[in-house]
């Protein structure tokens, strides 16, 4: 399996924090947040690594990181997405990489106390499809919410006002290689971006969508609250334990 972290936007949330320097180069307590994404993968034998990244700065993610020595890598794979055209546009980016492949995909700004190692060997013996990776939360307004009827997922909307379940989904996502022709098919949100949840839904329709509870504490750090929150839980308990 390989993996992907997509590492773009513009982190207009975190203004002027990200008038500077790229979102996942800032620091969660003692280390650049895309660290963290990065440790997930290798924690969960995936080495083989592509970071797409986008908007200013693209280039300090070369400085930083080079060919990924320090996480015990041999070479890391990069590629840039030009614009805001959303998750889903800048994972269609890696499809030359994936190369038919089954992939696991996280979001840059989402960091884990714990390991996703027995989720991706359980998808690795899926014959196709997808899974996400749900938490429960207290504020799931702010996150993609599924929709669970019995042990299925029956639709999962995108910052709904009233959420249909207390889990989020969280920012890592397993796909086979069909995922690049969901995502081809695919029209702009009212935002004009492609969105990660409506390939999840597309998957759903299908019938092919399998869900985890993911182990430990779970956050993504794109506000200033949620960096705040990032970096006491990193500092309190440790990320990324295996
Ligand atoms: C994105 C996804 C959302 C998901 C979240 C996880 O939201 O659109 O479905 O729950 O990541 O971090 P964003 O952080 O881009 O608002």
């Amino acid at each position: 399996m390989k993996g992907i972290i997509l590492a773009g936007g513009l982190g207009t949330r975190l203004h002027p924090l990200t008038k500077i320097t790229n979102k996942h180069l800032l620091p969660v307590f003692d280390k650049p947040m895309i660290y963290y994404p990065i440790q997930t993968l290798i924690n969960a034998g995936i080495d083989d690594i592509l970071i797409v990244t986008g908007g200013n700065h693209a280039g300090d993610f070369l400085k930083l990181l080079g060919n990924g020595k320090e996480f015990g890598l041999k070479h890391i794979n990069y590629t840039y997405q030009e614009g805001e055209g959303g998750i889903a546009e800048a994972l269609r980016l890696a499809e030359h990489f994936a190369d038919n492949k089954k992939i696991c995909v996280i979001l840059g700004d989402n960091i884990i106390e714990k390991n996703i190692r027995s989720q991706v060997n359980a998808f690795k013996n899926q014959k196709k499809g997808s899974m996400i990776l749900l938490k429960e939360v207290s504020d799931p307004s702010r996150f993609g919410v599924p929709e669970l009827v019995g042990d299925k997922v029956i639709n999962i909307e995108e910052k709904p006002k009233v959420p249909k379940s207390k889990f989020a989904v969280t920012g890592i996502y397993m796909y086979d290689n069909t995922v690049f022709d969901i995502i081809n098919e695919q029209k702009p949100s009212g935002r004009g971006e492609l969105e990660i949840t409506d390939v999840n839904n597309a998957y759903i329709k299908r019938g092919e969508m399998s869900w985890e509870i993911l182990d430990g504490w779970w956050t993504d750090a794109g506000t200033f609250e949620s960096l705040r929150r990032a970096t006491n839980l990193v500092a309190e308990t440790g990320a990324n334990k295996v």
